[in-house]
């Protein structure tokens, strides 16, 4: 296995030495979003100042060598997910965007009146809203797989509600609340034996640990490069050729066509049907480069480390008297769930701990984490606070997240 230091990582992210509001920074917020290496940056300011061009549009030298950028983009993502080539890409603006399409172009053509389309209690909007607006253009009803006690999913609630015959299973991988690492490849496994079609939500998942869209079988996967080191704007739907071939497109425009006439037009091969008008070129650049940095650390490194983060930040926010909303330290197995912690502590809101945080230069996330059906209704919690990792924090910057706690206790006058 190849050495990782965290030292040496952390000098790649020019934002990590700032300091705010006097303090240096401490970044306890990737779920929410990534920070960026200078070779991310790099490539995108690269982009501008040598070969800005428009893509497929040119046969010009400079927009030659844009066109080629954004398929190599293509082509390092498609490695990366293992998918069979490039075709199976779609470049969109993030995982709600990738979703949306998904529930705009197959599910218009798929969903009749009287389908069910089963989610779980644990999604994030981007995984329920879609699917709600479908429904109720399309007279479907919407079904939820409920958590278990110990935060993950209920699979014996799921096995009942496969037997209703829904058409499409759609799942986090990696709850964005609770940090729960769900089974993709079971999960998919039995929708795919009781005939439903499977979107998994890859967004808090494959930033931080290898995900095969192959070996798990999803016909749909949807993620974002601003959650992966890449720049914001750029997301990914990976869909099975085959489905994709049979989806209409979403939107029309220029590059997605392959002829318009004043009565019709047909449309372009895999994947540009469903990329119309001038694309986000320097952000397929830039998910480039950032995918170049996590394969130049390696993904198993990456997984290590923040399972090593996890599990100190799991005993130490315990130890502090937090009360964690997901597997806690007694439970975590290094695998079933990530370094996304949800928590709470007693007489103290979210806010005015984010709040007094911020103070000591320290980011980190509260509120309903754009999941509110999950901490509202199943949680019964108006709000949490989360600290989330990736591959460049410390235990140093875990122990002063938690030290400050002390320091939330007594601004607030809260006895532990
Ligand atoms: N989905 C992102 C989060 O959980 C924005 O913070």
């Amino acid at each position: 296995m190849r050495k990782f230091d965290v030292l040496q990582v952390r000098k790649d992210f020019p934002i990590l030495s700032i300091t705010t509001n006097g303090k240096p920074l401490i970044y306890l917020d990737s779920a929410a979003t990534s920070q960026k290496p200078s070779s991310v940056i790099n490539a995108i300011s690269d982009f501008y100042k040598n070969y800005n061009a428009n893509i497929h549009r040119g046969i010009y030298d400079i927009s030659v060598k844009a066109t080629e950028a954004y398929i190599n983009s293509k082509e390092t993502v498609s490695k990366f997910i293992n998918a069979s080539s490039y075709r199976e890409i779609v470049y969109c603006k993030n995982t709600t965007d990738a979703i949306n399409t998904v529930a705009l172009s197959w599910g218009e053509s798929n969903i009749s009146e009287g389908d069910t389309i089963l989610l779980t209690e644990t999604e994030h909007h981007s995984n329920i809203v879609p699917w709600q607006l479908l429904a109720k253009r399309k007279k479907a009803k919407i079904e939820y797989v409920m958590m278990a006690g110990d935060f993950t999913l209920d699979m014996e609630d799921y096995k009942r509600k496969l037997e209703n015959g829904p058409k499409l299973v759609s799942f986090a991988h990696v709850s964005n609340v609770l940090g729960t690492v769900n089974d993709a490849e079971l999960i998919t496994r039995m929708a795919h034996d009781n005939g439903a079609v499977v979107l998994l939500d890859a967004a808090q998942s494959l930033p931080h640990f290898a995900v095969d869209a192959k070996k798990i079988d999803c016909d749909f996967m949807a993620f974002s490069g601003h959650k992966m080191l890449g720049p914001a704007g750029i997301g990914v739907l990976y869909a099975k050729d085959s489905i994709l071939e049979e989806m209409p497109p979403v939107i029309g425009g220029g590059d997605m066509i392959r002829s318009v006439t004043f009565e019709e037009s047909s449309w372009n091969e895999l994947p540009w049907k469903f990329e119309a008008g001038t694309p986000n070129t320097e952000g397929a650049i830039g998910l480039k480069a950032g995918i170049d940095y996590l394969n130049s650390h390696g993904m198993e490194n990456i997984a290590r480390h923040e399972e090593l983060l996890t599990k100190y930040a799991l005993e130490s926010l315990e130890e502090a008297g937090a009360s964690i909303y997901g597997i806690g330290s007694g439970a975590f197995n290094g695998k079933n769930r990530s370094g996304v912690i949800s928590f709470k502590l007693k007489g103290a809101h979210p806010h005015d701990i984010s709040t007094i945080l911020s103070s000591e230069g320290i980011a980190i996330r509260a509120g309903h984490h754009c999941a509110m059906p999950l901490i509202n209704k199943v949680l019964s919690e108006p709000a949490l606070a989360r600290i989330s990792f990736y591959l460049y924090n410390t235990t140093e910057e875990i122990d002063a997240a938690v030290s400050s706690l002390g320091t939330v206790r007594k601004i607030l006058g809260l006895k532990k």
